[in-house]
Formats: structure tokens, C-alpha cells, sequence
């Protein structure tokens, strides 16, 4: 285990909602880090603002986070609604790798679960799709108690009740 950050995470560890400003830096962390997605495919700028404006911006239930730390943009994370009644996490990743296992994305997951557990009573789970290989995801989300329920050809299925 790395050296832990000194001081309290939580006065440090924000979360915004994606704005167009983003995108370049989004795309930049999205292409270094696309052999941990489904979709391989690197992101070219046409192809990233066509889905911003056709995709992204018309889906509401679809909603991206920037991970601040000391309010620097590290990272992202997604929640997805599904109709029924389950939340998917997605887009997790850490985009400036020098705060790799730091614990900033632990929390910033934990933000995330928490905001959507108070606005959503409704709702009954979360759970994600990670590819079966990436180990490291894997103890990541086990820690922050989602378990293995499925596993597919390529990918594991992990969910955590609300
Ligand atoms: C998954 C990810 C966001 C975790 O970021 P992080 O900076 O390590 O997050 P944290 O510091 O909060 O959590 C660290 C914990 O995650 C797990 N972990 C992270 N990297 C790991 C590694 N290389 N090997 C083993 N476990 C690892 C461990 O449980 C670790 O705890 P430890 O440091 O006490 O051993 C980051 O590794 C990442 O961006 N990976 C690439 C994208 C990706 O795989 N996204 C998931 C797609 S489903």
C-alpha cells in the first residue's frame, strides 16, 4: 500500500457534474485508459462532441461527475438511473495517475453512493460491469462493499443493495 494523503479526504474530495469544458481532458483520460472498457475505440474529437450533444446531454438519467481533489479535476465516475429501479455506476476512473491509490477515489465513491442513496428511496441497488481481468477495479469496488453476483464471458457483474 502507498503512503496515505495526510489530512481528512473528506474536506478534500469534491464532486461536480461534467461540463462542456471538460471534454478535451475527459477524451484525454477516456482514450489513456480505454483497454479497461468495454468500448475500445479511441475517441476522436468529432466523435466525442457528437455524442455529447446527441447522446449525452439528451439522456437525463445519464449524469458524469468530475472527481475534484483540492478542487484539481483527477478523475470521473457515472451513475446511470435504469427504469428498473437499479443504478449503474460507470466511467470510474482516475485520469491524473499520480494520485493513484491514494484513497480519492474511494471517496469520491463513497460521495457518490451516498447522494444518490438520500435523493433516491425508490431506487433498490447499484451495481456495475467490470471486465474479469481487471483485478484491481475488482478489490476496489469489493471494498467499498459491492459483491461478485454474475459472471459473464468477459465481464463480472457486482452489485450492492440500497
Ligand atoms: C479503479 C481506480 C479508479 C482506483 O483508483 P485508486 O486511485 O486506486 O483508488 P483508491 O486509492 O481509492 O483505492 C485503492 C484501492 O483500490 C484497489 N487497487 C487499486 N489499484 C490497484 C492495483 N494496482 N492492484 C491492486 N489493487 C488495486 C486496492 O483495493 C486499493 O487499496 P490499497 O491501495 O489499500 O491496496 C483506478 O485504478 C483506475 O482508474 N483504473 C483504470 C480505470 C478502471 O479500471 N476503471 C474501472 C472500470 S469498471
Amino acid at each position: 500500500m502507498r503512503k496515505p494523503l495526510t489530512g481528512n479526504l473528506s474536506n478534500f474530495v469534491k464532486l461536480r457534474k461534467l461540463r462542456k469544458n471538460d471534454l478535451k481532458m475527459l477524451r484525454f483520460w477516456r482514450n489513456a485508459n480505454r483497454k479497461f472498457f468495454f468500448n475500445k475505440d479511441v475517441v476522436s474529437p468529432k466523435m466525442q462532441i457528437n455524442w455529447y450533444y446527441d447522446r449525452y446531454l439528451k439522456n437525463p438519467n445519464d449524469t458524469i461527475y468530475i472527481v475534484l481533489y483540492k478542487n484539481v479535476p483527477v478523475g470521473t465516475l457515472a451513475m446511470i438511473k435504469h427504469d428498473n429501479g437499479e443504478l449503474e455506476i460507470g466511467r470510474v476512473m482516475l485520469g491524473e495517475k499520480k494520485y493513484a491509490r491514494k484513497g480519492i477515489m474511494g471517496k469520491a465513491l463513497e460521495l457518490l453512493l451516498k447522494l444518490y442513496e438520500e435523493n433516491n428511496t425508490d431506487m433498490k441497488r447499484f451495481f456495475l460491469e467490470v471486465i474479469r481481468t481487471n483485478k484491481s477495479a475488482i478489490e476496489f469496488y469489493e471494498k467499498h462493499g459491492f459483491k461478485q453476483i454474475e459472471e459473464k464471458a468477459d465481464e463480472i457483474v457486482m452489485t450492492k443493495d440500497i
